[in-house]
């Protein structure tokens, strides 16, 4: 089969063909991939500081949609032609780069109807990631006020919107390209980043006080963001960056881990429009190389997606 990866940590993505899955085990589905997302973290994969579960030559990707092509004999959650999405880790025969990926079944849910596939592949690592944010690190509840550091990426657009259903008040920065998106996502203060001031101007709009509590999505950016938090408040990074404590705030470095139940919740309020995601770019598997480079770049205004069957848009 056709897929796009290293072959070894470190090296250039490339374009190969990879031996096909055997017959899926016991709990097992195998998935014929039609999208694969593509995001900064393949490239913390490609150099080998994220583990997860292949040797090379490996396919790259860890989140994909497509379609169940064999079933093990012990799922009973899915079966042939189920369209499906997940963030099927650890991976058990190749990554999600690829034209058949092997999963457990009881990591991938049901696409929602009407949701694209570019869309679908996109979707679970960021908002996986947004919901254990705010419902197991921060714990945000209605009417606390959130900082979100970066709210023009992937992520932090994710996490202003659950914010925001939540019933919280969201303070975001973003550059000016993002600051209508965000808005919209539900943010009720957008702060231009590039004024080195803006985490006075929180502490402002907080009476001085501070947020209840802030996420940093943007590499670098914890120092600044904990400044923007009231003492005894709470603070997370996604970014692999804490900050030192201080002010009694408590602080979680937050890596994202599969949760299909977490996702069907999340893939529910998607099919209901109540979360949209708009990809910024779809390239063909060819082009993997080049994909990575502009998810790395975040130049596209939204995430990347690897077209690697064979429709080229809609549902
Ligand atoms: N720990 C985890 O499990 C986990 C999971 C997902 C993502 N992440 C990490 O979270 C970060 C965001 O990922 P993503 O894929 O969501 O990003 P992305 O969509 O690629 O974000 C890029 C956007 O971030 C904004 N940005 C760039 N520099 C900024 C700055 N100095 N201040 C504020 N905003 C800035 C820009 O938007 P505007 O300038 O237009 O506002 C840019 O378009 C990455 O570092 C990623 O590796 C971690």
């Amino acid at each position: 089969m056709r897929a796009a990866g290293v072959r070894e940590i470190g090296g250039l993505v490339e374009v190969f063909d990879l031996p096909e899955p055997d017959d899926p085990g016991p709990g097992e589905v195998v998935i014929e991939v039609e999208t694969a997302g593509v995001g900064n973290w393949d490239n913390i994969v490609r150099t080998g500081a994220w583990n997860v579960g292949l040797t090379p030559p490996m396919a790259l990707g860890v989140e994909a949609a497509g379609t169940v092509v064999a079933v093990g004999s012990q799922v009973t959650n899915l079966q042939r032609g189920d369209e499906v999405l997940g963030h099927p880790l650890p991976l058990r025969h190749q990554g999600c780069w690829a034209e058949r990926v092997v999963v457990d079944a009881g990591l991938v849910v049901l696409k929602p109807a009407g949701v694209s596939w570019e869309t679908a592949a996109a979707f679970p690592v960021p908002a996986l990631t947004a919901e254990q944010v705010l419902s197991e690190s921060l714990k945000l509840a209605e009417n606390e006020t959130l900082l979100v550091h970066g709210a023009g990426s992937t992520t932090g657009g994710l996490i202003v919107q659950l914010a925001a259903l939540r019933g919280a008040r969201v303070i975001a920065t973003a550059g000016p390209s993002s600051a209508n998106r965000v808005a919209q996502a539900g943010a009720a203060e957008v702060l231009d980043y590039h004024d080195d001031r803006w985490p006075e101007r929180v502490r402002e709009l907080t009476s001085g006080i501070g947020a209840d509590a802030a996420l940093n999505a943007v590499p670098g950016g914890s120092t600044a963001t904990i400044v923007t938090v009231r003492e005894g408040g709470r603070m997370a990074t996604i970014t692999g960056d804490p900050p030192a404590a201080e002010r009694d705030i408590r602080v979680t470095n937050v890596y994202v881990r599969p949760d299909a139940t977490q996702l069907a919740q999340l893939c529910a309020l998607l099919g209901e429009g109540q979360l949209t995601l708009a990809v910024g770019s779809v390239l063909p598997l060819a082009d993997a190389a080049t994909a990575l480079e502009d998810a790395i770049s975040g130049a596209k205004g939204g995430p990347v997606v690897l077209q690697v069957g064979p429709r080229l848009t809609g549902n």
